[in-house]
C-alpha cells in the first residue's frame, strides 16, 4: 500500500443525514475531519445546524455538540458546495422496499451519485454506504464516469455499515470491522486514510472488491435474521409441545459454537433494515439466477410475521377468547428499545391486528408515541406507564424497554383490571408476576414452566446479550 503520509486529511462529505448519515458526519467530526453534512430536508438540516439530532439515538447528541463546538462539522442543502468541498464523499440515502415489489429502492440512491458526479471537477472518491443489491457498485461507477466531467477520475467504493440502531455511536467509532470495497490501490488508500483513527485502534480491516463488499452487508443482516427466526422456528415447536424456548435458548447459547447473540426468542425483528434487507437479497438473487440458494430466507421472513400473530393468538386466549371490547396496555411500539423507530415494528403491527379484532388498545413506548401515532392514528396514545395499564384487561410487553423490565408487578396489577400479562420479549421473570397473582403467558412457553431454572444456572434467556 502507498505511503499514507503523502495523504493528507481529506476533507469528507456526507451525503444523506438520516441514522446513518448524521451518525457518520458525526463521528467523522469528532474523528477529527472536516466535515460537511447534506440533506434535501431543509427542517433536519435545521436542526442538526442548532445541536438537535431529529431521531432518538442514546450519546448522539452530546458528540453533536463536541462536533459542532469543534468547527469542523457544518451542514447545507446545496449541493454544489459539497461537490465543491469534499475530496471523500459519502452517500448515506436510504434503500426503502420498493412500493410495488420486494426489490430495494435505489432511486435517492441515483440521484446521490448522479447529482454528485455532475458537479465534481476534481479527483475525488464517492463512497456507497447505504444497503444495496449486488451489482449496484459496478452499474454507479459506469454511470458517475459517463455523467463525470472527470471520467475514469472519478472512482468510487463501498463501505458497507454495520451499526445498529441504540448504539450507533458505539457502533461506528469503534466498529467490529471495517470493510472496504475497492477498484484501484488509490482508493483504498483513500479509505485506509480517512479510516486511519480507526485503524490505529486496531480495528480489523476486510479490503475486497465491489461486489464482496455489498454482500458483506446484506449476507450479514440475513445471518443475523435467519439466527433470530430460527430460535422462534423452535418457539413454535415448543408451542406444541411441554417445551419451553427460554430454557432451550439457554442450553444452545452456552455451546459457544453457537453463541447467546440474536438468539432471543418473542415476537422477532423488525426496523428498517433486517426486513426490507432480506426481501431485496432474495429479490435480487432471483434476478441473478441464484434464487434457490437463499429461497430459505422466504420462510425466515414467514416465520418472523407467524409471530405477529401468534402473539395476537395469546393476547386472545388470556382475554378469555374474544378481543372484542377488551382494553389491551399495549407496553412498546418502536421496533427495539433505545429508539424511536416504528417502522415495520412488531409492537405496532400486534397493536394494530389487536385494534382490528375490535380490542381497545393503549399504546405507551417511552419515545416512540409520536412516530407511532403518525403511522396509526386510530390507536390510543398515553404517556406513561401507569396511564396504560389503567383498567386493563391484559398488559402486554411488545418492545423491551427497561422500564417496563423494571416495573413492580404489584403497582401494576393495582392499577389493571386483571392481572393477565403477555411477555412477548420473554424480558420479564415469570415467578415475579405470577407470585403476585399474575396469569404470565410468553410466546414459546408452557403456561406453568416445565423445567425451573436451577440455582448453578445463570439467569435464562431473558439476560442473553443482544
Ligand atoms: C441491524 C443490524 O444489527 C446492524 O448490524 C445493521 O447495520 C443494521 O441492521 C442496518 O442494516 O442498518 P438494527 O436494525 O438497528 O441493526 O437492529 P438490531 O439490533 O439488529 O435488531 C433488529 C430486530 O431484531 C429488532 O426488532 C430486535 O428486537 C430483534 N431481535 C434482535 C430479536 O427479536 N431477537 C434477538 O435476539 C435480537
Amino acid at each position: 500500500m502507498n505511503n499514507l503520509a503523502s495523504f493528507s486529511a481529506p476533507k469528507i462529505t456526507v451525503v444523506g443525514t438520516g441514522y446513518l448519515g448524521a451518525t457518520h458526519a458525526i463521528s467523522m467530526a469528532v474523528l477529527g475531519f472536516d466535515v460537511l453534512g447534506f440533506d434535501v430536508d431543509h427542517h433536519k438540516i435545521a436542526q442538526l445546524r442548532t445541536g438537535k439530532v431529529p431521531f432518538f439515538e442514546p450519546g448522539l447528541p452530546e458528540k453533536l455538540e463536541e462536533a459542532l463546538a469543534s468547527g469542523r462539522l457544518h451542514f447545507t442543502t446545496n449541493m454544489d458546495k459539497v461537490a465543491g468541498f469534499g475530496d471523500v464523499h459519502f452517500v448515506c440515502v436510504g434503500t426503502p422496499q420498493s412500493a410495488d415489489s420486494t426489490a430495494a429502492n435505489l432511486s435517492y440512491v441515483d440521484a446521490a451519485f448522479s447529482e454528485l458526479a455532475a458537479r465534481i471537477t476534481r479527483k475525488a472518491l464517492l463512497v456507497g454506504k447505504s444497503t444495496v443489491p449486488i451489482g449496484t457498485a459496478a452499474r454507479l461507477t459506469q454511470m458517475v464516469q459517463d455523467i463525470s466531467p472527470l471520467g475514469p477520475e472519478l472512482e468510487l467504493a463501498w463501505n458497507p455499515e454495520f451499526l445498529r440502531e441504540g448504539f450507533a455511536v458505539q457502533d461506528t467509532l469503534h466498529p467490529d470491522r471495517l470493510v472496504f470495497g475497492v477498484a484501484s490501490e488509490w482508493a483504498e488508500a483513500m479509505l485506509r486514510r480517512t479510516f486511519l483513527p480507526l485503524l490505529d485502534e486496531g480495528i480489523p480491516l476486510i479490503v475486497a472488491d465491489l461486489a464482496t463488499a455489498e454482500l458483506v452487508k446484506v449476507a450479514a443482516n440475513s445471518f443475523l435474521a435467519t439466527k433470530i427466526s430460527f430460535i422462534n422456528a423452535m418457539a413454535e415447536v415448543c408451542e406444541c409441545t411441554s417445551a419451553d424456548v427460554s430454557l432451550l435458548a439457554q442450553a444452545l447459547s452456552l455451546d459457544s459454537r453457537i453463541g447467546g447473540r440474536f438468539l432471543k426468542p418473542g415476537l422477532g425483528f423488525g426496523g428498517g433494515c433486517l426486513p426490507k434487507d432480506i426481501r431485496a437479497f432474495k429479490h435480487r438473487a432471483e434476478e441473478l439466477g441464484v434464487g434457490q440458494a437463499v429461497r430459505f430466507l422466504g420462510e425466515v421472513d414467514s416465520i418472523n410475521n407467524r409471530r405477529r400473530v401468534r402473539t395476537v393468538d395469546l393476547i386472545r386466549e388470556l382475554a378469555g377468547g374474544d378481543l372484542t371490547g377488551v382494553r389491551v396496555a399495549a407496553l412498546g411500539a418502536a421496533f427495539k428499545p433505545n429508539s424511536d423507530d416504528v417502522r415495520d415494528a412488531p409492537a405496532l403491527d400486534v397493536a394494530r391486528l389487536l385494534y382490528m379484532e375490535g380490542a381497545v388498545v393503549t399504546v405507551y413506548d417511552p419515545e416512540a408515541n409520536a412516530n407511532a401515532h403518525r403511522l396509526y392514528p386510530d390507536l390510543n396514545y398515553v404517556g406513561s406507564l401507569a396511564e396504560a395499564a389503567d383498567q386493563a384487561d391484559v398488559v402486554a410487553l411488545l418492545t423491551e424497554w427497561e422500564e417496563f423490565r423494571q416495573a413492580d408487578p404489584n403497582s401494576l396489577g393495582a392499577r389493571v383490571r386483571h392481572r393477565r400479562i403477555l411477555d412477548g420479549r420473554h424480558a420479564l421473570d415469570p415467578d415475579r408476576y405470577t407470585s403476585k397473582g399474575w396469569e404470565y403467558r410468553a410466546l414459546g412457553r408452557p403456561y406453568q414452566p416445565a423445567v425451573r431454572v436451577r440455582q448453578n444456572v445463570e439467569k435464562p434467556a431473558t439476560q442473553l446479550p443482544l
